[in-house]
């Protein structure tokens, strides 16, 4: 196993460890729900944003106690915004890392009502004063994942992704959504390291345009592993993308120069890093995996 895919599965233990103590057991009549939160948030996935902010945090000397609760804050609203992205009424989708998705293995109102749960916990999670001691480093976190998540961010990028199945969109045009609908928590991921370590504004610019090249080449990789890539690896139904008719860079330039886009932009990332010299190598080694990887 090579040292990056060690620290994964390191970070992804202490998270999965971190989040099942965050998340309540199931017990009372909401018992179906918290079932249903355990169940989509500790169900693998690659937990690369965990590993971002973790490795952003670690930057700066951050203890790692409080750069986990924001990893788990995050791997939160993304299982949110998986388990929303898979209902009926948006991707259609019955299997997300190889298991059922929400609604179909319990049903669609318990799966709108799992991903509510999880985004306001994840808020809960970052608001406590386990999370930094400081409470302005709290607050400019609550503002900035709201920002992120939100119409602006995560969630705008969805609406024009589901407007993309209609409409024939450009170059820019498809590079702003994917920026918006997965490069805003990739973004977060990032600035969650600076803002935890009190970061100068060079150093701010720098993780952001980071964060910005990385969470394209992440989307660009996503596309073409579901034109090319097999279900039974990647864990999630493939072909989607062509079948809805999805404006993607892998549909308007085809696969080979989508993925010299990728390689460009995961390039183009490690170089915004110079300023941290040794320091941000983990960030560097995840560049290349995040264009290299069949999941
Ligand atoms: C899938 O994200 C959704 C996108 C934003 C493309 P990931 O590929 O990070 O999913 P998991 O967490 O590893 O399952
Ligand atoms: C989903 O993009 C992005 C978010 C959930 C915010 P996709 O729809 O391409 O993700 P997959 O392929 O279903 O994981
Ligand atoms: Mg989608
Ligand atoms: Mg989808
Ligand atoms: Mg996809």
């Amino acid at each position: 196993m090579t040292e990056l895919s060690q620290a994964l599965r390191a970070i992804g233990s202490s998270v999965d460890e971190l989040l099942g103590r965050l998340i309540p057991m199931p017990e009372g009549p909401e018992g179906q729900l918290l079932d249903a939160m355990r169940y989509s948030a500790l169900a693998g996935g690659k937990r690369l944003r965990p590993f971002l902010v973790v490795s952003s945090a670690d930057v700066f000397n951050v203890p790692q106690s409080y750069a986990l609760r924001v990893a788990a804050a995050i791997e939160m609203v993304h299982a949110y915004s998986l388990v929303h992205d898979d209902l009926p009424c948006m991707d259609d989708d019955d299997m997300r890392r190889g298991r059922p998705t929400v609604h179909i293995k319990y049903n669609e109102a318990t799966a709108v009502l799992t991903g509510d749960a999880l985004l306001t916990l994840a808020f809960e999670v970052i608001a406590d004063d386990e999370t930094h001691p400081e409470p302005a480093v709290r607050a400019e976190l609550v503002a900035m994942l709201a920002k992120r998540a939100g119409s602006h961010g995560m969630v705008g990028g969805q609406m024009i992704d589901l407007l993309a199945e209609h409409e024939s969109l450009d170059a820019g045009e498809i590079t702003r959504l994917q920026q918006l609908k997965t490069g805003a928590l990739i973004a977060f991921s990032c600035e969650a390291g600076a803002i935890l370590g009190r970061a100068d504004k060079p150093e701010r610019h720098a993780l952001l345009a980071y964060a910005h090249d990385l969470g394209l080449a992440f989307q660009i990789a996503d596309d073409l592993l579901d034109y090319e890539g097999d279900a039974s690896v990647v864990g999630k139904a493939v072909g989607k993308d062509l079948e809805a008719g999805k404006a993607t860079l892998v549909s308007i330039l085809g696969a080979d120069q989508a993925r010299i886009q990728a390689e460009m932009l995961a390039d183009q990332a490690v170089r915004h890093l110079d300023l941290f010299g040794k320091k941000a190598d983990s960030l560097r080694e995840i560049a290349d995996f995040v264009v290299n990887r069949s999941s």
